[in-house]
């Protein structure tokens, strides 16, 4: 199929530099890794969020980053993805943000649809913990290129060249040190620049508060410590198995580039943010649902990869995060959104960083915007100017957790009827249904218990439909094929439902049901639901 397919496009040499010179991406990380740390630390070095990292962690965070609910106020979470701009040595780096809690949610893993690579971050104590793992998964499944950072160098950890063998294994792709460090974990001193050829000795300024202090180590390697030569020599073993730095294969995620940093003492950070605005790949034209590309350059077109509403009480507010996919985006211009065949007016649209918002009046490719009185929008949207375009659906992820919700107080089913459908309409949790268990009692599912706590505070605070949650005992959800045989409406350990896209899912305790369920039921098909 040829990438430009039948698409006029603008031929703007300046829609092509500015698609260029965008770094989307996000950081997927297990809790705890330094997400939060780093991407304040990124900023600032970019200087964008005023006096951001003046001091790391939690509670000085709130108010900056993100939390604008009731229920994130009270639990001092994060749950609204929103997006990052930083500038940095003329790239703009979008950073969206992946929800920083214990808790999986759907949004996590669609934010992985919006953007074009991952930053990968990794405890340097800890190695690869299961978070990360469920979302390198998906970003493998996207071929998504992934950029490895080591984190918390500072303190006692593993082994460098036991967390690099760990990388191969884990992510399948070939590990390429772009910098090495100068010190075992927990004797951060220094850093070798491998792409630059540089070596700098690093301190740590008022305790991180501001960029570390860099001091380069001249003369060449010869005039290295005899400690530092060792380290050297292990980085230059590990270029020689992995071979060098090669764009294509990188972003074909076949290498992996690896960095280490001290995000809470900035270590690293500066060279981190060279390698993203230098080597991140850019939005490239993008695959359509009808099989083609839709260049960069077309006229403009993005879909909503998540829908937030209720964070204001008071203005049943509703904001749909759309990734821009080709054009450019003008504030005020009227959009087709494909599914539905009607207009779309964008008067408002604003960037969100937690409870701030700033009017975007032009964004580009790879730019996130937040539309704002998006009632009407629903993740997976796809809007465009002129040329139609559709872009293919993101997918359902497999729920592993699952439970019963009922209205509390019978007399105000109405609401709870309205409220259910419209948590299903924005993706906050899927919905299953069945005969048995009628429209009184629907099952809902979720890849995280976030997702039903958000469900729960909705229901009561903008539904005014107080719902009880029961949960269920199954962890394992299949697609059952229903051509054919009909399938049971339950059976021992598991039950079918069905959800409203059409889809029928088999809900299983454990993986023994299903195994007893396939010798029961050979003329039923049971498919794994991934990404
Ligand atoms: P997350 O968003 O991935 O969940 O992680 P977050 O940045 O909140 O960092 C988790 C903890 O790890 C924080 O400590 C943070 O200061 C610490 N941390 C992050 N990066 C580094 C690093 O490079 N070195 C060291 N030594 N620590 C790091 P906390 O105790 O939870 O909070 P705080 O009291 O430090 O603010």
């Amino acid at each position: 199929m040829p990438r430009t397919a039948n698409i006029p496009t603008t031929h703007s040499p300046s829609l092509r530099d500015e698609a260029g010179r965008r770094r989307t991406f996000a950081v997927i990380s297990h809790p705890d890794a330094g997400k939060s740390t780093l991407t304040e630390a990124l900023a600032l070095y970019a200087r964008v969020i005023k006096d951001a990292g003046v001091t790391h962690g939690k509670s000085s965070r709130h108010g900056t980053v993100s939390d604008w609910m009731g229920l994130e106020q009270e639990r001092g979470i994060s749950i609204s993805s929103a997006a990052l701009q930083l500038n940095h040595n003329g790239a703009v780096l979008n950073v969206v943000d992946t929800p920083g809690h214990a808790d999986f949610s759907e949004d996590t893993y669609r934010v992985l649809a919006a953007v074009d690579f991952a930053v990968m971050l990794i405890d340097a104590a800890k190695g690869f913990e299961p978070q990360t793992l469920k979302l390198l998964a998906v970003c493998r499944r996207r071929g998504l290129p992934i950029i490895t950072v080591i984190n918390k160098w500072d303190r006692p950890g593993l082994e460098s060249l036991g967390l690099i063998d760990g990388i191969a294994e884990q992510t399948g792709m070939a590990p390429v040190p772009l910098t090495w460090p100068a010190g075992r974990a927990g004797a951060f001193t220094g850093l070798f620049d491998l792409r630059r050829g540089e070596a700098v000795r690093l301190e740590a300024v008022r305790g991180g508060a501001l960029p570390s202090l860099e001091t380069p180590v001249t003369g060449g390697p010869g005039t290295l410590n005899a400690q530092w030569q060792a380290e050297l020599e292990e980085a230059e073993l590990v270029s020689a198995a992995s071979g060098a730095f090669d764009a294509a294969a990188f972003h074909a995620a076949q290498q992996t580039p690896v960095l280490f940093t001290a995000a809470a003492k900035n270590f690293g950070v500066r060279q981190l943010l060279d390698v993203l605005a230098e080597l991140g790949p850019a939005p490239s034209d993008r695959s359509t649902e009808a099989g083609g590309y839709r260049p960069v350059d077309a006229g403009f077109s993005g879909f909503v990869f998540k829908v937030q509403a209720g964070q204001d009480a008071a203005h049943r507010d509703h904001i749909a995060f759309l990734r821009v996919c080709s054009g450019v985006f003008e504030r005020g211009m009227t959009l087709t959104n494909a599914r539905l065949g009607r207009p779309f007016a964008t008067k408002y649209a604003h960037r969100v960083i937690g409870r701030s918002r700033e009017v975007i009046d032009l964004a580009w490719p790879g730019d996130i915007v937040g539309l704002v009185n998006a009632a009407s929008l629903r993740v997976g949207d796809s809007l465009y100017a002129e040329e139609e375009v559709r872009f293919p659906e993101i997918p359902h992820f497999a729920p592993e957790l699952f439970t019963v919700a009922r209205a509390a107080d019978p007399g105000r089913y109405k609401q709870f009827r309205r409220g259910i459908a419209q948590l299903e309409h924005e993706g906050v949790v899927q919905v299953l249904r069945s005969d048995r268990r009628g429209e009184q009692a629907p099952v809902l599912a979720a890849v995280g218990a976030l997702q039903f706590e958000v469900a729960q505070h909705r229901m009561a605070e903008e539904f005014h439909a107080p719902a009880t949650f029961e949960p269920l005992p199954y962890s394992l959800a299949m697609r059952l094929e229903t051509t054919g045989a009909r399938p049971p409406e339950t059976f021992r350990g598991g039950e079918v439902l069905h959800r409203s896209d059409g889809e029928t899912l088999a809900l299983f305790t454990d993986r023994y049901k299903l195994e007893h369920f396939r010798e029961d039921n050979p003329g039923l098909t049971l498919t794994a639901i991934g990404a």
